[in-house]
């Protein structure tokens, strides 16, 4: 396993924190409830929702693919900061379900939203993608290289999952969320200095805490479609293009790695779980976020959830979750905000932001 970012480096202190100016969110219109899976599959609306929480989530149109939903929620995200898409200098989404193996979809967000200077990329952490994609996109704003970023998580799983599957299908939905980061003005340092006691607190991304462990890449995975098992008919046929998953090794390790990731990061500014104003988590199982808050010692009203909603939607569910949180008036000015994401890869992590 590696340590993808270290907290102690001091010179980080002199930077600005990156602020979080804008969320946005979409879901797309097509509401597929639990009532509707008993008619494709074996199952029961009280085993779903026992089991995982879920309610209903919605799917993409047949003409929507991942880029429209991120587009979508790219607006709404940019229309909240101020910023108009051509002062966006970088585009990071966070997918695992681009419209197509190459381009990236972050080049079609860039072509469909005009953002004409941003240069954009996708990165590949699956349910963890959206925090990965902040957490890259922090580097750019915090040393200053680029001024306006837009971080998408967006997924169309429902393109990728086995429909005769109700091991998997159940649990997934489609939707995008998406936010607008900007340079903060006051460093750490300068909070310091300035002495006051609220000043001492600077706001905005604190730090982003990754982790990944390969070995476990066949817990989750679609085996075909890349280079080692290219789709043919046959592997098409075998099903292997879609989406395979040991739930319950998933389960066991997710719970893990997001307390451990979340004592760490919130660790490493001195904070303690009980100093957590919010939790705004990956959306995968109830029980899981159950398991985590119980262990962290965080109360579960401290968790904005949306999953009976919507499913798990991969790495569109933080900046979803966030979005709706900040919309709904729950987070206030100064608040800690404790975030994790856990998905394929295994990839997880956990960010710490005082809004
Ligand atoms: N409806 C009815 N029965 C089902 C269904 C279903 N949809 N799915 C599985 N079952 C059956 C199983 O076949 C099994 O039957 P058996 O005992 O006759 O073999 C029984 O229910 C119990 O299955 P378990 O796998 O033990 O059920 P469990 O309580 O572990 O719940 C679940 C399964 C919901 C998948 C759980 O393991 C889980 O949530 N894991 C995490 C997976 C996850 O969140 N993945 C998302 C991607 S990664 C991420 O986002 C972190």
């Amino acid at each position: 396993m590696a340590r993808a970012l270290g907290f102690d480096d001091s010179r980080r202190k002199l930077l600005p924190r990156t602020q979080i100016l804008g969320t946005g969110s979409y879901a797309p219109a097509r509401v597929v409830t639990n009532q509707d899976l008993e008619q494709l599959v074996d199952t029961s609306d009280a085993w779903i929702r026992e089991r995982t929480g879920i309610q209903e989530r919605r799917q993409a149109a047949p003409d929507e693919a991942t880029s429209d939903l991120a587009v979508q929620a790219s607006r709404q995200a940019l229309e909240m900061a101020g910023v108009a898409p051509e002062d966006v200098d970088l585009i990071v989404v966070g997918t695992v379900t681009a419209d197509m193996p190459m381009p990236s979809c972050a080049a079609l967000v860039q072509a469909k939203l005009g953002a004409r200077k941003a240069f954009a990329f996708d990165v590949s952490a699956a349910c963890a993608g959206a925090l990965y994609a902040l957490s890259v996109a922090d580097q750019f704003v915090r040393t200053g290289q680029v001024k306006r970023a837009l971080v998408v998580g967006a997924d169309v799983l429902s393109r990728a999952v086995d429909w005769t599957d109700r091991n998997t299908c159940v649990l997934f939905g489609d939707g995008a969320g998406a936010l607008v980061l900007g340079a903060g003005s006051d460093s750490e340092e300068d909070a310091s200095s300035a002495g006051g006691p609220e000043n001492v607190a600077p706001r905005g991304i604190l730090s982003t805490h990754l982790r990944t462990d390969g070995t476990l890449a066949d817990i989750l995975c679609i085996p075909a479609g890349g280079s080692r098992t290219p789709v043919t008919s046959d592997n098409v046929d075998a099903n292997l293009h879609k989406l395979k998953m040991n739930g319950k090794e998933v389960f066991r390790f997710a719970v893990r790695s997001l307390v451990e990731s979340t004592q760490t990061s919130l660790g490493a500014h001195g904070m303690t779980p009980g100093q957590v104003d919010h939790v705004i988590a990956h959306q995968a199982n109830l029980r899981i976020l159950e398991a985590v808050l119980e262990r962290l010692e965080i109360p579960r009203e401290k968790c904005w959830l949306n999953l009976h909603k919507y499913g798990n939607t991969s790495s569109a569910s933080l900046p979803m979750s966030l979005d709706e949180a900040w919309r709904a008036g729950r987070i206030k000015r100064g608040d800690v905000i404790a975030m994790m994401a856990i998905g394929a890869g295994m990839a997880w992590g956990s960010a710490v932001v005082r809004w």
